[in-house]
């Protein structure tokens, strides 16, 4: 395959940046009454208007061509076939045979692999029912009130994002609580709030190899026998998700009381698969179900949709556009819901552990930028906190909105207005307010002369910066595990137009290393070989704590 800058559709983008660059949102919209009709579409549940971005219908066809000539078509083929397409560690890629609810088959190594992704739901329905109708009991015959889920990275954020977003669908009785961070201080304030009698311990991890998930769960375990709890009582307060039964064994897990998953599950892709496990117990079944259903609606769209009309794709080549021709290097998310406020978390991992590369999967380096920084808060705290520089700032960063149009609660006047802040935002960056405006705006409350001209170049709105509307019609569990879904192929996409691999993360592994390294000189109180500053660091550390 050609390098990605010279390919003839990147060309032809080099040549429709040159024309764009300077053209106003405003006289793309004000020259075409359509614009709204012609840029936006609608799937599984979702309805994404990206008009307001700096496009015109030629520079869509030529992302679309170079989503074309970099395989697309045929790279999403071959993942929803179960082909190895995580090459650096010789993995299928399958997290969509979680979601399938079409009752085919999907194989993996010539094997289909839906029966055992059916008996491991199976398998949870039956605990999560027992759990929620207080069946399972701690071990003083008390129903579980409280479940704390233990893991990190796509053990915490997809299950913890999920939860929080689904809170009105939560059960009465179920606290959830999540311990991610080997800081000791967060499982001491949970560990706080809950009671040994009643609590539930998911530990939930892939490899069951992670120093800050095994840390975190032998504390609590000892916490648990610490109040009052015996060993044989472990069983009925700790169970494990994980791929690794060994390890889970070795721990100390009844393995009965494991829910597996697979290797073609990654970590940032697998709350789909029994990582969900927190999310089924708080919502139900059904409702976990039915977030499969929505992300399975997404996979067909993605699979079957023209690249055209096709949501993933689109919101991927828009991406590609502004970082790879606009040269922007961050992407804000604002979801208009306060059910929302992990989404931009998750939304990190995701992409930034997906593409956050530079190195193709031929092993040769990039030539051209590659996952922008992602962040974001809900809207319309961000109003009020960071939207100064989105608006006036000198970077341009294109935002996604993101907004269910109904609530969950009663509060209609709240919706209204938190709906126009979420509209009038997109608006604003989208026309900026012109030297000419802020004038005519001045003059009109009396201010004149020198003091007009001062505050003038203060008021102007350059405007031009491009976002993207999501809107459904509520967040249920359906159009949440579509808007999940999105993202993923999204990702997905973006990583094979730049030519990364999207399911490896060997970017984490050195910090690990040297993490060890560094935990025992600082136990035997020897410090080797190291720069300056982490050897001066450490000499500081072994002075406070002895
Ligand atoms: O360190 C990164 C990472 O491997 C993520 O990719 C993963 O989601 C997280 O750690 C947790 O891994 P595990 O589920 O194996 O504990």
């Amino acid at each position: 395959m050609q390098p990605l800058t010279s390919s003839p559709a990147y060309q032809a983008l080099q040549d429709a940046y040159e024309r764009l660059r300077h053209i106003p949102m405003r006289e793309l919209f004000a020259a075409d009454a359509t614009r709204f009709e012609r840029f936006s579409c609608a799937a599984a549940g979702l309805f994404l208007d990206y008009s307001k971005n700096r496009l015109d219908a030629s520079s869509l066809d030529a992302l679309l061509a170079l989503a074309r000539e970099r395989g697309v078509v045929e790279a999403r083929a071959d993942m929803f076939a179960g082909a190895v397409i995580n090459r650096t560690e010789q993995r299928a890629v399958l997290h969509t045979a979680l979601r399938n609810r079409s009752g085919a088959p999907v194989l993996a190594g010539g094997r289909d692999v839906m029966p055992e992704v059916l008996e491991v739901l199976a398998r949870m329905a039956a605990f999560v029912a027992d759990v929620r109708q207080g069946r399972w009991t701690g071990y003083t015959g008390e129903a579980i009130s409280d479940v704390v889920n233990i893991g990190i990275g796509g053990s915490d954020l997809g299950p913890l994002m999920v939860c929080e977003a689904l809170r009105p669908y939560g059960h009465a009785r179920l606290n959830l609580h999540f311990v991610s961070n080997v800081d000791g201080a967060q499982l001491t304030e949970v560990l706080r709030r809950v009671r040994a009698q009643s609590t539930l311990f998911v530990i939930a991890s892939k490899t069951f190899t992670t120093q800050e998930t095994l840390t975190n769960a032998r504390s609590a375990r000892a916490w648990l026998l610490a109040a009052g709890a015996l060993p044989e009582h472990v069983a009925r307060h700790f169970v494990a998700v994980s791929t690794n039964a060994e390890k889970v064994a070795a721990f100390g897990i009844d393995t009965r009381n494991m829910f597996g998953f697979w290797e073609w599950v990654g970590g940032r892709y697998s709350l789909w698969s029994a990582i969900g496990l927190p999310i089924a117990l708080y919502t139900g079944m059904d409702n976990f179900e039915q977030l499969l259903a929505g992300a399975h609606a997404m996979d067909q769209h993605f699979r079957d949709a023209p690249l055209e009309n096709n949501l993933p794709v689109l919101l991927a080549m828009l991406g590609i556009w502004y970082v790879n021709f606009f040269g922007t290097s961050s992407q804000g998310v604002a979801p208009y819901c306060q059910y929302l406020h992990r989404l931009p978390a998750y939304l990190q991992q995701l992409e930034m552990e997906s593409n956050g590369k530079s190195v193709q999967m031929d092993g040769k380096p990039v030539e051209y930028p590659t996952c922008p920084v992602i962040w974001g808060e809900p809207g319309t705290n961000g109003q009020h906190a960071f939207f100064q520089l989105l608006h006036q700032g000198t970077a341009l960063i294109p935002v996604d909105f993101i907004a269910p149009l109904r609530a969950h609660h009663a509060l209609a006047e709240h919706q209204l207005l938190l709906l126009a802040n979420c509209f009038a935002q997109t608006e604003a960056l989208m026309r900026g307010k012109t030297p000419a405006e802020v004038r005519a705006e001045l003059s009109a409350q009396g201010l004149s002369g020198e003091a007009l001209e001062t505050l003038l170049p203060h008021k102007v709105f350059g405007g031009n910066r491009p976002s993207n509307t999501l809107l459904m019609d509520a967040l249920t569990p359906q159009t949440l595990g579509a808007l999940i879904a999105l993202y993923e192929h999204k990702t997905f996409v973006q990583g094979v137009v730049w030519g990364v691999n999207s399911f490896d993360q060997w970017g984490v592994e050195l910090g690990k290393q040297l993490a060890g390294k560094i935990e025992q000189e600082l136990r035997s109180g020897q410090i080797g070989a190291h720069d300056a500053s982490t050897a001066g660091l450490m000499r500081k550390t072994l002075a406070a704590l002895g």
